[in-house]
């Protein structure tokens, strides 16, 4: 006997990549006690597919969608306008809304939940981080229980594809065409490659999972552009790959966060991760560290995490309200960085460079440096002991000066806890 009296309506705002694989997953496995009955997008005519029955109504007007009966609006535009305005209006009217949308979670999330119980509606939103991952409902439910210290992820598939073809011996430009081409990469990759995506990800991460509310714009980001196939080959020296890195750590009443490039020891799951897959740490207190992984992004698996949560509404499951505070992003992670220089050979650099770096009281740990290159453009590698990254930017900044350097210098930090350094 089912246990739905009636079935609950439901409207797919925006049907692009995510939105057409949520109809088509509605469609094809009809789950028990949900009707779609309204497509919504712009222009709509150039949207409308043979597979979706014919009782669903496609509409570009959003108040038609707004004054029916849905129970239900998925939110599969993105942005934070006019999908903002969208969720406000259908939450004040007191409908649930599931939505992809990291970047309107993580600089609106809070408010927005406190409308949706306000008006007792749901707001989900577990597809909005790491696609068909159930990170989201595993902080929320799994490990409730757990008081989470630290939170690493591989978050952003697109670095993910391109570090990893890079591992392979490719340069960021080709590689960034070859994503763009499949489809992984924006026509403007900023967002991606220089780290918002991930920095989005990270403060709803951090919400749920530290209970800290941290904003986004206080997330230092690094862009992953300036890492280069040869930082690959000191890499794999240091028994490392090179991967884009969002972490937040909880410290005294403080939160260290950060993304961007980072040295990543082979041993670390967070090394395993090739093409576009996600891969996200979560280390608690009680309960040691857990690993989820899987396709962190594209239209089916991001759409199973929508549907779920669709699903989870109708059976009636409220998510669990973890509360969380305004929290301060303070203090720097203490790690091994490992720097690469590319000089015009003279007798002196290296004196040169560690005057710079003991003026900061930063020790050499070691120097590499590779055969087969010419003297008016060698590059080497130098590794510090564990330093704050304000610390060796002062350091670099006058080593910058040298009038030996082709390139200006760059640096990685090493991803290891801190006490084992
Ligand atoms: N794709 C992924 O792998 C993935 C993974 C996780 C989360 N997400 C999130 O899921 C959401 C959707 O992503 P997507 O990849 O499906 O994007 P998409 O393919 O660009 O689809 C967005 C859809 O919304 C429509 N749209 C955009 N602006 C509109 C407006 N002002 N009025 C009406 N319709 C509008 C677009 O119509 P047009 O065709 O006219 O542009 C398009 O059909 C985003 O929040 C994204 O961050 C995506």
């Amino acid at each position: 006997m089912s246990v739905f009296v009636s079935k609950l309506k439901v409207a797919i705002l925006g049907f692009g990549t995510v939105g057409s694989s949520v109809a088509r997953i509605l469609c094809d496995l009809a789950p028990e006690g949900i009707e779609l009955t309204h497509i919504y997008n712009r222009n709509i005519d150039r949207k409308r597919v043979d597979w979706v029955p014919s009782s669903v109504q496609w509409t570009e007007d959003f108040d038609t969608v707004l004054n029916s009966d849905v129970s239900i609006l998925l939110e599969l535009v993105g942005g934070l306008d006019p999908a903002g305005s969208w969720v406000r209006r259908a939450l004040e009217a007191g409908k649930s809304v599931v939505t992809a949308n990291k970047k309107l979670i993580a600089f609106h999330g809070i408010e927005l939940e406190k409308l949706a119980r306000s008006r007792n509606a749901h707001l989900r939103y577990g597809a909005a981080v790491a696609g068909g991952i159930p990170v989201i409902p595993g902080l929320q439910q799994g490990l409730a229980g757990d008081q989470v210290t630290r939170i690493e992820g591989i978050l952003n598939g697109t670095c993910n594809f391109i570090l990893s073809k890079m591992e392979e011996g490719a340069e960021f430009a080709e590689v960034l065409k070859e994503a763009q081409g499949h489809g992984y990469a924006e026509a403007d990759p900023t967002e991606d490659v220089d780290g918002f995506d991930a920095r989005a990800k990270l403060v709803i991460l951090s919400r749920l999972a530290l209970r800290a509310d941290i904003d986004p714009n206080e997330v230092p980001c690094r862009s992953i552009r300036e890492v280069s196939a040869i930082d690959f080959d000191y890499a794999r020296e240091l028994d490392c790959t090179i991967r884009q890195i969002a972490r937040a750590e909880l410290r005294g009443g403080d939160v260290l966060a950060s993304v961007g490039p980072m040295l990543v020891p082979r041993a670390s799951p967070l090394a395993w991760s090739r093409g576009t897959e996600n891969t996200v740490l979560v280390g608690g207190h009680y309960g040691g560290d857990v690993v989820f992984s899987g396709h962190g992004a594209g239209g089916h698996p991001t759409a199973v995490a929508v549907v779920s949560d669709v699903i989870g509404i109708a059976h009636g499951s409220r998510a669990i309200d973890l509360p969380s505070k305004k929290t301060a992003i303070g203090g720097e992670f203490l790690l091994r960085h490992s720097i690469r220089f590319v000089v015009r050979d003279q007798p002196g650099i290296i004196a040169e460079i560690a005057l710079a770096l003991a003026e900061q009281r930063i020790n050499i740990h070691a120097i590499s440096q590779k055969p087969g290159y010419g003297k008016d453009s060698l590059p080497f590698v130098v590794t510090v002991e564990p330093c704050a990254a304000s610390a060796l930017h002062r350091a670099l900044t006058r080593i910058g000066n040298l009038t030996c350097l082709i390139e200006k210098p760059f640096d990685l930090q090493i991803l290891e806890p801190e006490e084992r350094v």
